[in-house]
């Protein structure tokens, strides 16, 4: 397993396209495994393929439940209903925060790192990450959506101040 590097705003490949994995096999399961070392690393809700630099469909979330890592291959929001204002930021976008609109609930279709169909239904968090990770996908980011005027810049040491 390894950290890589969280490519950040201005760089093209998070303007990009993802393309479809064709077989989940060791090296999509390699890259998986090192996508939730560098999310942890940099302690983030979610990780999508193009910020490591790679334009491949694959999205890890973790919410630091008892559910694990939630490691997904080609994702697909099939369902999604009502909406929530939730504050929200990117790895990719260091100490940026804004308000957005995402969808309340979404239910997900995936391959998962075995390559086995899963379908999975996310509420609140869950669905605000799943959204803004498979937007990454489609070269669209967070700072696209914001609620004009919302957007805030706070470091790291202000947000231990707020713990
Ligand atoms: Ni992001």
């Amino acid at each position: 397993m390894a950290i890589r590097i969280v490519r950040e705003d201005g760089d093209e490949t998070l303007r990009k396209k993802s393309r479809e994995v064709e077989i989940v096999d060791d090296r999509i399961r390699e890259i998986l495994n090192d996508m939730v070392e560098t999310l942890h690393n940099y302690n983030g809700v979610g990780l999508a393929g193009p910020q490591i630099g790679l334009l491949k469909r694959l999205v890890v979330i973790d919410l630091y439940d008892n559910k694990g890592p939630i490691k997904l291959v080609n994702p697909k929001i099939i369902k999604q209903k009502g909406e929530q204002e939730v504050e929200e930021g990117c790895l990719s976008f260091p100490n940026q925060f804004a308000k957005i609109i995402r969808p309340a609930e979404v239910v997900v279709e995936a391959l998962n790192e075995n390559g086995k169909k899963v379908k999975i239904k996310g509420e609140g968090l869950l669905a605000q990450a799943i959204s803004h990770e498979l937007d990454h996908l489609d070269g669209i980011l967070f700072v696209d959506k914001i609620i004009p005027g919302t957007l805030k810049y706070v470091t790291p040491e202000e947000q231990e101040e707020n713990k």
